[in-house]
């Protein structure tokens, strides 16, 4: 079977069960699911991660039942792409309901897709359900439905939290227990049959979520309103158990997910699926010294840059930006590792696009730009290569957290490239010491930035009002914590507010609600903003508050919020606008996130709406 004709069976198989077909969301979350789901996630890391508002409760416009091929990318391992467990890029079916139909159908629908639709063998399938904590009870409505399948009791297993049960994605948001199923690949081993203890016999292939708990921020799970199923599927794991291609390329397994069951094929690679074939061939044809892990690896990062790239993220510096030049940094020093002397990335990227159009016709469109891209990348960072291995060579002895970080600063080394050149080379990398050099810097390119532009990237009216809010947030939480909440840092959008501040512990849910409550009850109060120009010493002397800086003279500007003598304003705090004309206009405000921002200082994300 295909992998067009795996992806065209799993969603005609759900359609007729009356789901929905949604296309894939984008690699890149959408700002509105990010606030929704109160996370930070770079990529869309499984398919429910767009899903996330309307697990929580917000109707779907497609209805309660929905399938799609959603394209997904998990970074957390990067470094160890290229050994026979690890891809970036992957794409998940999945299939939901949005408080629908429950576990029965569910779990009926997935043995019925396995074993009458892919025609696995119904008695190589395990299973494993949630054994049960303080937090949730053991799962026996699943094992029941299971045993009634005909699953024999033997081939039920029971585990925790650990191995069963999802989510969420980020800190807080819609989780549950979930039930899993694996395959068993070597029906003549004479090891263990508990799939947690023997991964080299087992391959996790579905997991079935009921999401039907929402994960607090202070870690405590609440029951969802509405009762969820989510389930994922990997496409590559899946379809090199159907294809089951015999391994020219190594004994092991490479498939999209992590985990011990990563290593259970044997006999074929996703490498040696029709996803990965065409490519893997092409690269083999190129190289000179033709080896799997770099093989490897120059294919699994080519493909998630082309995806990346077609999802409009371009390399650079910063978060996502930087992701993408890391893998396309790596991609390129594995093909020169090969011995590829030609130029590859045009040739590579067309067989990506080739491999992929028919699913994803977006790339054909965007070929071009995408090849444009990758060799932009590459002439920059070729110029930069012979210099710091160079460089990199000058340096005796282990390499140390600012060489580490001098070579990323100055020739644009990943730190992925260092660590490898170093075990080349035996030679140790301090890679907590880049870290720091890393998050450093980063800091002080943050405070450049909120210096110049006084905190917001745009000017509009919206961003004005965030602003003020942002001025009643700094009181509020002087109010609800104590003075020494300070204003360490703040950042605007168009969409939401971060602000940094000085505290030593997370912040409770009550005091988090207390603040809300307050700056909302300053809103509803609708406060006039006015604005003072006064010597500094005058500001200083009622108490104003805010980033003084020295470079700003004598007098300063203060923003009054509050009736009546400005001495007894509720807000007084030293800024150089804009604002609202007056706190009644913000609209209902919300926090939507509090985490730490460093040692001592603690970060707030909150959003305004209604801001008529
Ligand atoms: N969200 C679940 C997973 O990624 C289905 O495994």
């Amino acid at each position: 079977m295909t992998s067009q004709e795996l992806r065209q069976k799993y969603l005609k198989f759900f359609e007729d069960k009356g789901h929905k077909i949604i296309p894939s969301a984008s690699l890149v979350p959408k700002e509105d699911v990010e606030l929704a789901g109160t996370q930070r996630v770079l990529f869309t890391t499984a398919g429910m991660h767009p899903l996330v508002p309307y697990l929580l409760g917000t109707s779907h416009p497609e209805g309660k039942r929905l399938v799609n091929v959603q394209k997904c990318l998990r970074t957390d391992d990067i470094d160890q792409v290229g050994d026979s467990v690890h891809n970036t890029f992957f794409e998940m079916l999945g299939n939901w309901s949005l408080g629908d139909y429950g576990k029965v159908e569910a779990i009926s629908w997935s043995y019925d897709f396995l074993i009458n639709h892919l025609k696995l063998d119904a008695k190589r399938l395990y299973i494993s359900v949630f054994a049960g904590d303080d937090d949730a009870p053991f799962d026996q409505e699943s094992f029941d439905i299971w045993r009634k399948l005909g699953m024999p009791e033997d081939h039920i297993f029971r585990y925790g939290k650990k191995d069963n049960w999802w989510g969420p994605v980020g800190p807080s948001g819609p989780c549950g227990p979930d039930t899993e199923m694996f395959y068993d690949i070597k029906p003549n081993d004479p090891g263990s049959l508990d799939p947690s203890s023997n991964s080299q016999r087992f391959v996790e292939i579905w997991n079935d979520v009921f999401m039907e708990y929402d994960k607090q921020k202070d870690g405590s799970f609440k029951p969802l309103a509405q009762r969820n199923v989510d389930t994922g599927m990997g496409l590559e794991r899946m379809l090199a158990v159907l294809q089951n291609a015999p391994s020219s390329l190594g004994p092991q397994f490479c498939i999209a997910e992590r985990g011990p069951h990563a290593m259970a094929l044997v006999r074929g690679t996703v490498y040696e699926t029709d996803v990965f074939l065409p490519l893997m061939k092409q690269i083999e044809e190129l190289s000179a010294n033709f080896q799997d892990k770099s093989a490897r690896i120059v294919a699994d990062h080519l493909r998630a840059s082309v995806f990346l790239i077609s999802d409009g993220v371009i390399p650079s510096n910063v978060e996502r930006g930087y992701i993408l030049r890391r893998l396309i940094r790596r991609l390129i020093r594995h093909a020169s590792l090969l011995k590829i002397e030609q130029d590859f990335l045009e040739d590579l990227t067309k067989v990506v696009v080739k491999t992929y159009s028919d699913f994803y016709p977006k790339l054909e469109e965007f070929q071009e730009s995408i090849i444009t891209e990758l060799k932009k990348e590459e002439a920059k960072f070729k110029k930069a290569l012979a210099q710091g291995i160079h460089e990199f060579e000058k340096i005796g002895g282990d390499i140390s957290g600012r060489d580490a970080f001098n070579l990323y600063q100055n020739y644009g080394f990943p730190i992925e490239l260092t660590v490898e050149m170093a075990l080349e080379s035996n030679k140790g990398v301090d890679v907590p010491g880049f870290e720091k050099e890393f998050k450093a810097h980063q800091d002080l390119s943050r405070k450049a930035g909120e210096k110049t532009k006084g905190g917001m990237t745009t000017q509009s009216d919206r961003t004005a009002k965030l602003h003020t809010a942002t001025h009643l947030l700094h009181q509020a939480l002087r109010d609800v914590l104590g003075d020494h909440a300070h204003q360490t840092g703040s950042h605007i959008t168009d969409v939401r507010l971060r602000f940094d501040f000085t505290h030593d512990a997370k912040m409770t849910e009550d005091q988090i609600k207390k603040v809300e409550d307050l700056v909302n009850q300053k809103i509803k109060d609708n406060l006039p903003v006015e604005k003072v120009t006064m010597p500094k010493a005058a500001a200083d002397e009622i108490g104003a508050i805010g980033l003084f800086d020295d470079k700003y003279g004598d007098l300063v500007n203060i923003y009054f919020m509050g009736a009546g003598n400005p001495k007894d304003a509720y807000s007084k705090e030293f800024c150089g606008g804009p604002h609202a004309d007056s706190t009644g206009s913000l609209g209902k405000f919300k926090i939507i996130k509090e985490e730490s921002a460093g040692s001592g200082v603690r970060r707030i994300y909150a959003t305004i709406s209604n801001p008529n």
